[in-house]
């Protein structure tokens, strides 16, 4: 039996001491900062010590890294405990921010997971590189409580068989979520059935999921509902054309500051006339395999990231007041071509756009991380 299987509550009431609040030495598994604030485990060795995480129990960021190990371990043969016998003790963690990655979670575990977690003031999760096994994961059930996350990340997270992983995961979401990253996640489409319910999320980013494609983003309607998003990110989605994108972020009346569609092979089809949000002003381009710099971008851009495209000729573009170009031709042969005010090669056309509000600093970082997760899949068994 793994040491942290026998793991019950008089343990975890300790480790709660404000006395073992004070900093501790770090393990090779787990270190945590100066503060107690935030702790990092790194479970990569063969057979790790799953107990290290109880350092973790009193940090307000975890991070925590399976290295690949399956978590089949931690499931007890008599079905697991329920989260609310510890209620109270999951009320008293200052656990805010969790991260869990790389390794096989089984999806009962990852159900408790969840379940736990709506004792406890968490607010960003992140799920990254896991393989959900003995799927499916169930949906909430209406007996348990919402979720008051604020963030959830979920980046290449597979599940064994057919599941509609996304769909179980957010119907444990309260609508209150401002920042959604379903990245690398192999969705075919806007998962727009799962999204209605998320009216504040102001951040959604869907990038690496070149399933989606412009008839994806045209189909969206949901984007209509989501009146408060301000950064869109839809990096390699098989995006085809400037003119699409612009038509469909016009369809649903999008308010976007912020849209980020680099990594799709974009030719411009310009003929249809569209009218940008005038609200966005931060459009990236990077790695479009742009010929040329898109004649009608959003009147009010400020930003405007069109490296690592084909542009052989350095592209004038007075509204825009931060340009980014490294990476294009033009920068290696024309290093001292400055004066020489060049038009464009070809015209790429586009879409004339109002434009209105200022540019806002960075995208929501999303630092998250986690440890307590497996001291939350696990320790509540203590309690059954
Ligand atoms: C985790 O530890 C392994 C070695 O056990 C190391 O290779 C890996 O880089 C570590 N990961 C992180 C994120 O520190
Ligand atoms: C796009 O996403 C797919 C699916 O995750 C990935 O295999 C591919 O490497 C990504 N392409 C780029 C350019 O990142
Ligand atoms: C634009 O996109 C590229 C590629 O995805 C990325 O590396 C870069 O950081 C982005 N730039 C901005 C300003 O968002």
């Amino acid at each position: 039996m793994v040491p942290w299987q026998r793991l019950s509550l008089l343990p975890m009431l300790l480790l709660l001491s404000p006395l073992l609040l004070l900093p501790w030495s770090s393990s090779a598994i787990c270190i945590l900062d100066e503060e107690g604030d935030n702790c990092f485990c790194n479970f990569s060795t063969p057979e790790p010590n799953w107990k290290s995480i109880q350092m973790c129990l009193s940090s307000v960021e975890v991070e925590i890294h399976g290295g690949g190990h399956n978590l089949d371990i931690f499931l007890p043969k008599g079905g697991l405990a329920d989260p609310r016998q510890a209620a109270d003790l999951l009320r008293s963690l200052r656990l805010r921010r969790l991260k869990i990655k790389d390794a096989q979670v089984p999806a009962p575990l990852l159900y408790q997971l969840l379940q736990a977690l709506t004792y406890t003031r968490t607010q960003v999760l992140a799920l990254e590189d896991l393989g959900v096994s003995h799927p499916p994961l169930q949906p909430r059930s209406p007996s348990n409580p919402a979720l008051a996350l604020k963030a959830l990340k979920v980046n290449r997270v597979s599940v064994a068989g057919e599941d509609n992983l996304m769909a179980a995961i957010l119907t444990w979401l309260k609508p209150g979520l401002k920042t959604l990253s379903l990245t690398d996640s192999g969705l075919s489409n806007v998962p727009c059935s799962d999204l209605g319910t998320f009216k504040e999320l102001s951040s959604l980013d869907l990038s690496d999921n070149p399933g989606i494609g412009e008839s994806g983003l045209t189909a969206a309607f949901c984007l209509k509902e989501l009146q408060e998003l301000r950064d869109l990110a839809l990096r390699n989605t098989s995006l085809q054309s400037l003119g699409g994108v612009c038509g469909a972020l016009e369809a649903m009346g999008v308010k976007v500051q912020r849209l980020d569609i680099s990594y799709n092979d974009l030719r411009d089809t310009s003929s249809t006339q569209c009218t940008w949000p005038p609200t966005l002003t931060s459009l990236n381009l990077s790695h479009a395999k742009l010929k040329c710099v898109p004649k009608s971008l959003p009147q009010k851009l400020q930003q405007l990231v069109l490296s690592h495209n084909l542009l052989t000729k350095q592209p004038i573009l007075d509204q825009v007041t931060e340009l980014v170009l490294e990476g294009n031709p033009f920068t290696q042969s024309s290093a001292f071509t400055r004066s020489r005010r060049e038009e464009t090669s070809e015209d790429c056309g586009g879409v004339p756009s109002r434009g209105s509000r200022p540019f806002v600093g960075s995208p929501l970082a999303f630092q998250v991380s986690g440890t307590a997760a497996f001291m939350l899949l696990c320790g509540v068994r203590g309690f059954a």
